[in-house]
């Protein structure tokens, strides 16, 4: 048995028993802190907490390992709904393309993109797939990540396909980070398939989902619909066709144009819809009353230099917001959950407190753990973060670029 307690906490933030499953509009301004606080973890989840002064019995406890937390804050760790880690090799020469004036449309255009990732992923091996995507979740959770989702879609043929996806598994069954999966073989037409776009979907549909779903590979499909890459009516297909194996769909939308892809998803059941650098009032109203977690990923308007998503328009209209790295080669090429804060309170104009929200308890939600992530409850997994000494919690994403984290704990355990 190991147990864990924390003590003298200069702020507990967002504890609490029974709290909401999604926030929204307004709600999301409140975040509950206990000032002065303690945290007991059993067993790697959080066994209680409370005001110091509620303490008392714990710590004659044996076999009990202490942390003065006097001056830090705990947070539960930050959940990143979108990802796409597994990937073959860097592309910092399209970085260099896009300063020297290519738009991301001309990338791809030029065979770069999407294409030219799924070509050296097809050339590499598995074990070095395997390797250097768990040093990238080595890379995230120290720097305070404790659940991820990560997306195949580097691959674009069956083979190619299920490599990736039978990497995250593994992932999934060695890596301390909690891993959701899921497939998005309909990230883009594969070259040879660019003008036969029915062969590619039958292959998905026939030859990949059928697999995926025998060896457990995947919880959600995604599909890119967007010009150039999924029409409306190919996402609707996509999205039918995972349902029939029991993935839901978490989809990428209106990054460049608005299609109608967001009415769409959620008229198909869809978890998320991640990207809306775009957003139609028509996408708000259908967005609004859904269950579907409208996602922005700042850190990628950041990096192509291309709008950011209206996330304060959309939380003024009472939509709820989840804030998502989409770590991948092309578009972004970090997964830092500290940078994305403050991306989002200086770009997106969010409060510290809204943003948290949007990056704990929306994300959770995001990627099906709100039962098991995302605040600090009993009985939740003990994934948390302990700050440095800080003055005030808002010092976190304002200091931007500064870490702010001094220890990551993933299921109770100092990393
Ligand atoms: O989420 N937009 C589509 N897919 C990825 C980028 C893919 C790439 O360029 O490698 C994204 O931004
Ligand atoms: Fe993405």
């Amino acid at each position: 048995m190991s147990r864990l307690l924390i003590k003298n906490i200069k702020g507990l933030v967002q504890a609490g028993e029974n709290l909401p499953r999604t926030v929204k509009g307004e709600e999301m301004k409140k975040l509950p802190v206990i000032e002065n606080a303690f945290l007991a973890v059993e067993n790697g989840k959080i066994l209680s907490y409370g005001p110091m002064e509620d303490m008392l019995g714990i710590d004659d406890w044996r076999n009990l390992e202490i942390i003065d937390a006097s001056g830090k804050y705990i947070l539960p760790a930050f959940c990143d709904s979108h990802t796409h880690v597994v990937f073959a090799k860097s592309r910092e020469e399209e970085f260099v393309d896009k300063i020297n004036g290519l738009s991301y449309e001309e990338i791809a255009a030029k065979g770069g993109g999407i294409l030219n990732s799924a070509r050296v992923l097809g050339e590499t091996d598995e074990e070095e797939l395997y390797r250097s995507a768990w040093n990238r979740l080595d890379q995230v959770m120290y720097s305070g990540t404790g659940a991820i989702e990560i997306k195949s879609g580097y691959g674009l043929t069956p083979e190619a396909e299920l490599k990736m996806l039978r990497v995250i598994k593994r992932l999934r069954e060695n890596h301390p980070l909690t891993i959701k999966s899921t497939f998005l073989g309909a990230h883009a037409y594969p070259k040879e398939l660019k003008e036969n776009h029915p062969e590619y979907l039958r292959q998905i549909k026939e030859e990949m989902l059928p697999v995926i779903h025998e060896e457990g590979l995947a919880d959600y499909i995604d599909a890119f619909c967007e010009r150039g890459y999924f029409s409306v009516e190919e996402l609707v297909e996509v999205m039918n066709a995972g349902k029939a194996y029991g993935l839901i769909p978490k989809i990428h939308v209106n990054q460049f144009s608005i299609l109608g892809g967001v009415k769409a998803a959620v008229e198909h059941g869809a978890l998320s819809v991640d990207h809306l650098e775009e957003i139609s009032e028509e996408d708000i109203a259908v967005l609004k009353g859904s269950t579907c977690m409208p996602t922005v990923l700042p850190s990628c308007s950041f990096f192509l230099n291309i709008p950011f998503g209206k996330a304060r328009m959309m939380l003024d209209n009472g939509l709820p917001l989840a804030l998502a790295t989409d770590f991948n080669p092309g578009t972004t090429p970090s997964g830092n959950m500290l940078f994305l804060w403050s991306l989002a309170c200086i770009k997106l104009r969010l409060t510290p407190e809204e943003a948290l929200n949007a990056m704990t308890i929306n994300t959770a939600y995001a990627m099906g753990l709100s039962e098991t992530h995302g605040t600090i409850s009993e009985g939740k997994v003990a994934n948390l973060i302990m700050t440095k000494e800080i003055p005030s919690l808002a010092y976190i994403p304002y200091s931007f670029g500064e870490n702010t984290i001094d220890t990551v704990l993933i299921n109770g355990k100092i990393m």
